[in-house]
């Protein structure tokens, strides 16, 4: 591709949420991305358990709430419970680099696998986890709605070394 044409990263730091603002910016992009949204409800739910629960989120320079990953840590596994980015920021190396930070968190944290659900139909998707890792090991049949529609279940071992 010509170099004019390339898709120009964002600069953009990745922290773990923090508050209501950054829950508001989460809660946009799960709409804009999924067609059955977690509620603001189902995730103050979830983050009662501060252990177990994480949430990460890209932030660029005008944008509060890019993107973001929300794990658990199960013993030395997480896993990946949503992983999004807003339409405008797609494409520009975010998501990679999100899930790339999650990875070196999670090691942090002493865990070694990860596994996530994906659509079988979620073709970019895939190619993303594929591309870092995660191979295919299950399928769950008719797990999802709204399309029905099967999820693939996907794990990654920590690469021998360590995180890269
Ligand atoms: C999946 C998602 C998080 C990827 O984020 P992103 O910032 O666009 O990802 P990146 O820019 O880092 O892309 C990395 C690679 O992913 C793949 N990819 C991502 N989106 C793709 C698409 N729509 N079509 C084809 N490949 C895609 C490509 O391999 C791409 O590499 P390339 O640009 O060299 O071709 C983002 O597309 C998204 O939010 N999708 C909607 C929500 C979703 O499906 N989440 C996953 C649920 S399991």
């Amino acid at each position: 591709m010509p170099e004019g044409d390339a898709t120009p990263v964002p600069d953009f730091t990745i922290d773990p949420l923090d508050g209501d603002e950054d829950l508001t910016g989460v809660l946009e992009v799960e709409d804009e991305s999924f067609t059955n949204p977690w509620t603001r409800d189902m995730y103050r739910w979830e983050l009662q358990n501060r252990q177990v629960c994480h949430i990460y989120v890209v932030r660029t320079a005008d944008c509060r709430v890019a993107g973001f990953c929300a794990f658990w840590l199960v013993f030395d596994e997480i896993h990946i419970n949503n992983v999004a980015i807003r339409p405008r920021f797609r494409g520009a190396g975010l998501g990679t680099a999100l899930l790339r930070h999650v990875f070196r968190e999670a090691t942090r944290l002493g865990a070694h696998r990860a596994t996530l659900e994906v659509r079988a139909s979620n073709a970019g998707a895939i190619k993303l986890y594929e591309r870092l890792g995660f191979r295919e090991e299950g399928r769950r049949r008719q797990y999802y709605s709204q399309p029905v529609e099967d999820a693939l279940i996907l794990w990654r071992d920590e690469p021998p070394g360590g995180p890269d």
